[in-house]
């Protein structure tokens, strides 16, 4: 990903003019001359270099956010190297005839869509505690194979606790555990809160807001915005939700110390052995003044809402074996009808969700990822 303040380096001051030296035929100015084209010419290979990523310490590329992630803890080959935990779903998308206002995208064309996803919990540990994970998540493909698809990878959060690809990239090396106590120093947790307002509005959230007791009653929202596009070429501003048609139920503290470390898949067995399980796509348009490019700043709670389509999901299967394990949800494969917004997070995002997907397929291709690709360990 480019930081757009580190992309380009520092060049000379003042270009040298070529053939200076010989219209005034004194050496000291064709010498002055000679090394002008020098300094330029050493600044171009600079610049190559640093755009390639070759120098610069302070470059954000993917592979540097990658490694960051990873040195977080023990390697888990051929899983995600977010949001590893998780299980495969299907079923379909119905959009309204609201979303066919809205965009022209073909989820709301009117027919059915079909719908590959996953449902996953945050961190970094593909045999994580769900009763430990405050953030759930949902990516979804809208279309199948051969067929125009919109992808999206949404959270239970409703903001983001940073604005920038290089803020999130020091929330990351913050919150990485120390070695010695095997938890993040509460010292460089301190430093980044207090260096980061935002990050603490997005704090308090997780500290006061309820989790719920299942997938199936969780909201999840893209948090970044986007465009919707509609039949007359207007572009409106929206963020979106799948808000669940399942009642909330709250999971207090003393439920989360009872409950398994799996208890989210085995909920979502029962609910989905009783019949298919529903959201409410509501897309939320923004009011002028709304923070669209800045995925921290939540956006007034009176903004209009839209239901654009609804979510029906009927089918889990393990993510070891299940369609959804080789896909990349990259929130920027989207159809004619959504657009991004200028949000730097989202490209940063899809080109981090590609290294992370392109190492994984590597190592299940190699061979090298046994947990990954069988759903129960082999003997
Ligand atoms: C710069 C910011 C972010 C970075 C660097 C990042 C990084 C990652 C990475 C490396 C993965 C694994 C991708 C794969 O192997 O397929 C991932 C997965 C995921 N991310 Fe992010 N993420 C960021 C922001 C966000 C935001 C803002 C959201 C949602 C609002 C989000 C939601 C998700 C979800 C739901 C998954 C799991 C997708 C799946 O099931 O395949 N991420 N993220």
């Amino acid at each position: 990903m480019i930081d757009p303040q580190q992309a380009q380096p520092p060049g000379p001051e003042r270009p040298a003019r070529a053939g200076a030296g010989e219209a005034g035929g004194v050496p000291g100015r064709r010498i002055a001359a000679l090394a002008g084209i020098g300094a330029i010419a050493l600044a171009g290979a600079a610049a190559f270099a640093w755009t390639a990523g070759w120098i610069g310490p302070e470059r954000l590329t993917s592979q540097r956010f990658l490694d960051t992630m990873e040195a977080g803890g023990p390697g888990h080959p051929g899983f995600r190297r977010a949001h590893p935990k998780g299980v495969c779903v299907s079923g379909r998308f119905f959009g309204t005839a609201a979303g066919r206002a809205l965009s022209r995208a073909g989820a709301f064309a009117g027919p059915p869509v079909a719908v590959t996803g996953r449902l996953s919990i945050g961190g970094g540990d593909p045999l994580g505690d769900d009763a430990a994970a405050r953030v759930r998540s949902l990516a979804l493909q809208l279309g199948g194979r051969g067929e125009t698809q919109w992808r999206m990878a949404m959270n239970s959060f409703p903001f983001l606790a940073v604005a920038t690809p290089r803020e999130f990239h020091r929330q990351v090396v913050a919150n990485a555990p120390d070695p010695a106590t095997g938890k993040p120093d509460p010292a460089a947790v301190a430093a980044f809160l207090a260096a980061h307002p935002r990050a603490q509005a997005f704090q308090a959230w997780a500290k006061s807001a309820p989790w719920s007791d299942s997938w199936a009653n969780t909201q999840y929202n893209s948090v970044n915005a986007f465009y919707f596009i509609d039949a007359d070429g207007q572009r409106r501003a929206v963020r979106w939700s799948m808000r669940p048609q399942a009642p909330f139920a709250a999971l207090d503290a003393g439920a989360r110390a009872a409950a398994g470390p799996d208890f989210l898949v085995t909920d979502l067995e029962r609910r989905l052995a009783s019949g298919p399980l529903r959201w409410d796509m509501v897309a939320t348009l923004a009011g002028p003044g709304d923070a669209v490019d800045d995925p921290s700043r939540p956006w007034p709670e009176d903004r209009e809402e839209v239901v654009v389509g609804v979510l029906e999901l009927d089918a889990a299967t393990p993510q070891a074996t299940g369609a959804c394990r080789d896909i990349n949800f990259d929130p920027l494969v989207l159809p004619a009808g959504v657009a991004p917004s200028g949000d730097p997070i989202l490209s940063a995002r899809s080109s981090v969700y590609a290294r992370s997907f392109n190492r994984r397929q590597r190592e299940i291709a190699l061979g090298d990822a046994d947990q990954a690709t069988h759903p129960e360990p082999r003997p």
